[in-house]
């Protein structure tokens, strides 16, 4: 917990910079010092375990909603809701541009949470393994500190709450809804447990990368296992499927431009002496740049098809669908990072802000920068409940 304050410092220092006269030092720690209060620290202690025990997966976040949109009102925070079913959209500062945001995201996952301890997840199955629950209240505390600053605002702070980043593009929604439409800048984060506590992490530049999850159904003819023959074998094809996939990577891609091709599900089959009709494939597919991942998509298809082919099957393929779309790489604007480091070294110590190496995880926060010079770092470990491994983190 002890960390969080400095992220929301951070965040909002990086807002203020240029609007002020006096140091960023001076304010920096006049932040820090006001985060310390236990009106302030104690408070988000509060709220975040609040959230942490009530998760709720994406765009059905209704409780969130309503716990971030009751800590507004509280603290004189106006905002639009519903924006993408659940998300919550507040100004404060002087109504005038320039519009800044800063983002959180709302969900958790179907995971079950294992540890025991007194805020555990009270819904079963369901848990904030990925420090949504963080993210939120990390916002708040940011809208808090800023509220009790706003006469230093020269310009509209916009705080984004958005739902289903875990898969379902919330972001994509909330950038559809117009809701950001004068903003000129956007800056986002995302809890990292391994790294010591107090440091952060980003870089210049593609940080994650673009995701794509595709499907397949192979089609054979089913039939009794001992006289093969007499079918046209669905597993044997999908097996030989996989295998080939794995070539994309290892001897069609650039050592040099990562890539990554994972089957993660295959289904087929539910006898010992039964050769199935069918087999159904998935996977994800990830890549830094848009060309990379055209190509790969491109030829995840043609490899998918032609090796069904090969063992007289017929192989339909589907990319994403509404609830999963492609997510782009996120690729952070040089001059906002530039920006970002300069504060956090203020705030942090300059040793304490490090280059990160880029991840193959994606992050929906590539929605944005589509439209929004952005920069997103990773921040040390903070949710008791460690990191869960997810469909897009
Ligand atoms: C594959 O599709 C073709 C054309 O529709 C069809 O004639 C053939 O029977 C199919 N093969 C299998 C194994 O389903």
């Amino acid at each position: 917990m002890k960390v969080s304050k400095w992220f929301f410092v951070i965040m909002i220092v990086s807002f203020l910079k240029p609007q002020i006269s006096f140091g960023v030092s001076e304010i920096s720690q006049e932040f820090l010092k006001f985060a310390k209060k236990s009106e302030v620290f104690d408070w988000m202690v509060g709220v975040r375990r609040k959230i942490h025990e009530n998760p709720e997966l994406g765009y059905q976040e209704f409780e969130t909603s309503k716990v971030i949109r009751e800590e507004l009102d509280k603290l004189g925070i106006s905002y639009k809701h519903p924006i993408a079913v659940t998300g919550v959209v507040g100004f404060l500062g002087s109504g005038e541009p320039p519009f800044v945001a800063l983002r959180a995201d709302m969900d958790a996952l179907s995971i079950q949470e294992m540890v025991e301890w007194k805020h555990k997840s009270k819904v079963p199955g369901k848990m904030h393994a990925c420090g949504h629950d963080g993210h939120v209240t990390m916002l708040l505390g940011a809208a808090k500190i800023l509220k009790s600053h706003s006469h230093l605002l020269k310009g509209t702070v916009v705080l984004v709450f958005q739902p289903a980043e875990e898969g379902g593009g919330g972001a994509k929604q909330v950038v559809d809804s117009g809701s950001l439409e004068n903003v000129k800048a956007i800056f986002g984060l995302h809890v990292f447990p391994q790294p010591p506590l107090g440091q952060v992490f980003s870089k210049s530049g593609a940080i994650l990368a673009g995701s794509g999850v595709f499907e397949a159904v192979i089609t054979g003819k089913g039939g009794h296992a001992a006289i093969p023959h007499h079918s046209i074998d669905p597993i044997l094809a999908a097996s030989n499927v996989v295998v080939s996939l794995q070539h994309l990577v290892s001897r069609e891609t650039d050592p040099l431009d990562s890539q990554v091709v994972t089957v993660a599900k295959f289904h087929g089959g539910g006898a010992f002496n039964v050769i199935p009709d069918s087999v159904t494939i998935g996977g994800t597919f990830r890549a830094f740049s848009k060309q990379s991942f055209m190509q790969l998509k491109q030829r995840i298809e043609e490899v998918i098809v032609g090796q069904a082919s090969v063992h007289r099957c017929n192989a339909s393929v589907t990319f994403g669908s509404k609830d999963k779309p492609f997510f782009p790489a996120t690729i952070n604007h040089e001059g906002l990072h530039k920006f970002f480091q300069e504060i956090a070294g203020d705030v942090l110590g300059v040793d304490n802000v490090k280059e990160m190496l880029p991840l193959t995880g994606a992050e929906d926060f590539s929605f944005y920068q589509e439209i929004i010079p952005g920069d997103f770092s990773c921040k040390v470990p903070w949710s008791n409940s460690g990191f869960g491994e997810t469909s897009t983190c």
